[in-house]
C-alpha cells in the first residue's frame, strides 16, 4: 500500500501552490499518495499562514487535534511548513515536541531529505533557511491537472509594507529564470492547459536574472502569449508601484490577457498609505485604474483593503469608502488590521477601539458586496467566454468555469466540453457566482 499524505493549507494562493508542490515532491520521491482524511495518513503536513490573525495559536490548536492520531499510530509523522514555520522555527518543536518536521516556504523541496534525516536520527528536523530559488530546480516537472494552471514566477517580496510579515517569512523578491517559466508553461500547454495564472506576491516586480535584466514582467507576458495552446493569461498579485506604462499598454495589446486585475489598494487615505509605506497616493492608484480602463474598457478590478490601521481616523476611512465607489471594485477582500510581530507598524500607537474597527469593516464590506452584486446583475444577458474547468462543486449535474473577469459561471452542459472555451449567456447573478446557459451555437458545436 502506498503511503499517504494529508496536507492542510491555510492562507494565500502561494500556499495553495506550495501545498500542491509538497504533494508532488513526496509522490516523486517516496510514492506518497494524497488523502483528505488525516486519520488515514502516514504523514500530516500543515502549510501555515501568518499574514493575519493569531495564526500561531491556530496552528498549535490544530496540531493539538491531530496529536491523538500519533498516539494511536507511532509511525505517523507530522510536519509544519509555511509562514508560521518560517517565523517560529525551533520554537514549534519546543512547544509541540511531537512535531517531526519544520520547514519554510523556500525549503519544501527538501522534504524527502528532512524525512530521511528524521528517520535516521529519530529527532525532529528544522530547516527554514532561504536558499534563494533552488526550490524550483528540485521540484518534479508539474503535470497538467485540468485546463487552468498556476505557475509561480517569483518568490518573496521586497516592498516591506509596514504592516506585512511576508518579506520576513518568505524572504526578498527572487524571480525564476525566464527559460524555466516558459518551459514549464509550454509543457503544461502540451498537457491541455489553456489558461495560466502567473503567481507571486508581486508579479510585476519580475526581472529575469538570466537576460541581464532585460526581461521584465511585460516582456514575460509577451513571451507567454506566444506559447501555442495558451489562450488566456492571468496574474496575481500585482503592486501599484510596479504598474508601468508598458504593463498598462500590454492590456490593450495582448488579447490573451484576461479582463481582470487584482490590485491591492489597502487604503484610500494618503496619510495612511504613507504610514503603510505603500509608495503611492490615492490619486496615483486611481490614475492606474483609469488608464487600465482606457486600455481595456471591460476590465474588472479586484482589491485588498485594510481597515483600522493605527491612526486611521473617520475621515481616512471615508476616503477609502469614496474610492471604492469611484473605482467600482469587483470581487474584493477586506480585513481588520492585525499587528504582526516584527513588523514596523506593530510598534505604532493604535487608539481606535476594536468595535469601531468592526463597524468600519461591516460598512466597507456591505459596500464591496453591493458593488460586486451590481456588476454581477449587469452581466445578466451578456455573453461570456468561459473556460470550462469541470463539474460544478455544488451541483455535479452542471459544469463550472471562469469568465475572463474571473467570475465563476455554472451552467448545464455536457462533460465532453470540459477543458474548452465556450460562450455562455448569463441568466442569473448569485451571491458569489453566475448562472448561465450555453448559446444555441455553442450547444450545437458540443452536441
Ligand atoms: N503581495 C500580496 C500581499 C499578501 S498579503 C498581495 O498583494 O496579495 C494579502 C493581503 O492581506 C494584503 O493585501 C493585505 O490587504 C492583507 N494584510 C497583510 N498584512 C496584514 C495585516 N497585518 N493586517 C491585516 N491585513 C493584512
Ligand atoms: Fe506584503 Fe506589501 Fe509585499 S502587502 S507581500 S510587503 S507588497
Amino acid at each position: 500500500m502506498p503511503k499517504k499524505v494529508f496536507v492542510r493549507t491555510f492562507g494565500c494562493q502561494m500556499n495553495e501552490y506550495d501545498s500542491d508542490k509538497m504533494a508532488d515532491v513526496l509522490n516523486a520521491s517516496e510514492g506518497y499518495e494524497p488523502t483528505d482524511r488525516p486519520e488515514d495518513a502516514d504523514l500530516i503536513l500543515f502549510n501555515t499562514c501568518s499574514v493575519r490573525e493569531k495564526a500561531q495559536e491556530k496552528v498549535f490548536h490544530d496540531l493539538g487535534r491531530v496529536r491523538h492520531l500519533k498516539m494511536a499510530n507511532p509511525n505517523l509523522l507530522i510536519g509544519v511548513g509555511g509562514c508560521v514555520a518560517s517565523q517560529e522555527g525551533e520554537a514549534i518543536v519546543r512547544r509541540a515536541p511531537y512535531v517531526d518536521l519544520v520547514f519554510g516556504p523556500q525549503t519544501l523541496h527538501r522534504l524527502p531529505e528532512l524525512l530521511s534525516a528524521r528517520r535516521l536520527s529519530g529527532k525532529s528536523q528544522v530547516d527554514i533557511s532561504f536558499p534563494e530559488i533552488e526550490k524550483f530546480d528540485h521540484l518534479p516537472t508539474p503535470k497538467a491537472a485540468g485546463p487552468a494552471a498556476f505557475v509561480s514566477i517569483m518568490e518573496g517580496c521586497s516592498k516591506y509594507c509596514s504592516f506585512c510579515v511576508v518579506p520576513y517569512t518568505r524572504g526578498e523578491e527572487v524571480s525564476r529564470p525566464l527559460p524555466d517559466v516558459l518551459g514549464e508553461i509550454a509543457a503544461l500547454a502540451l498537457g491541455g492547459v489553456r489558461e495560466v495564472t502567473l503567481l507571486g506576491q508581486n508579479v510585476n516586480a519580475y526581472r529575469d536574472s538570466t537576460s541581464a535584466g532585460n526581461c521584465d514582467f511585460t516582456d514575460l507576458l509577451d513571451h507567454v502569449a506566444d506559447i501555442p495552446g495558451i489562450e488566456r493569461i492571468r496574474y496575481t498579485t500585482s503592486h501599484p508601484r510596479d504598474f508601468t506604462h508598458r504593463l498598462l499598454e500590454a492590456h490593450s495589446r495582448i488579447e490573451k490577457l484576461a479582463a481582470h486585475v487584482h490590485l491591492p489598494m489597502q487604503s484610500g487615505s494618503d496619510r495612511i498609505l504613507a504610514a503603510m509605506k505603500r509608495g503611492y497616493t490615492a490619486l496615483e492608484y486611481k490614475s492606474i485604474i483609469r488608464r487600465l480602463r482606457a486600455a481595456r474598457p471591460d476590465i474588472s478590478i479586484g482589491t485588498d483593503i485594510i481597515v483600522g490601521f493605527p491612526g486611521e481616523t473617520d475621515a481616512d476611512f471615508e476616503s477609502t469608502m469614496d474610492i471604492a465607489d469611484e473605482v467600482g471594485f469587483d470581487t474584493s477582500y477586506s480585513f481588520i488590521y492585525s499587528p504582526r510581530p516584527g513588523t514596523p507598524a506593530a510598534g505604532l500607537k493604535d487608539e481606535t477601539p476594536h468595535p469601531q474597527k468592526l463597524e468600519r469593516l461591516y460598512r466597507l464590506q456591505e459596500k464591496l458586496d453591493a458593488l460586486e452584486s451590481g456588476i454581477g446583475e449587469r452581466m445578466v444577458g451578456t455573453l461570456q467566454q468561459v473556460l470550462v474547468e469541470g463539474l460544478s462543486a455544488k451541483d455535479p449535474g452542471e459544469l463550472a468555469g471562469k469568465s475572463s473577469h474571473n467570475r465563476t459561471v455554472n451552467f448545464p452542459g455536457d462533460a465532453s466540453i470540459i477543458g474548452r472555451f465556450t460562450d455562455v449567456r448569463i441568466t442569473q447573478a448569485r451571491r458569489h457566482s453566475l448562472r448561465g446557459e450555453l448559446t444555441p451555437v455553442a450547444s450545437a458545436v458540443t452536441a
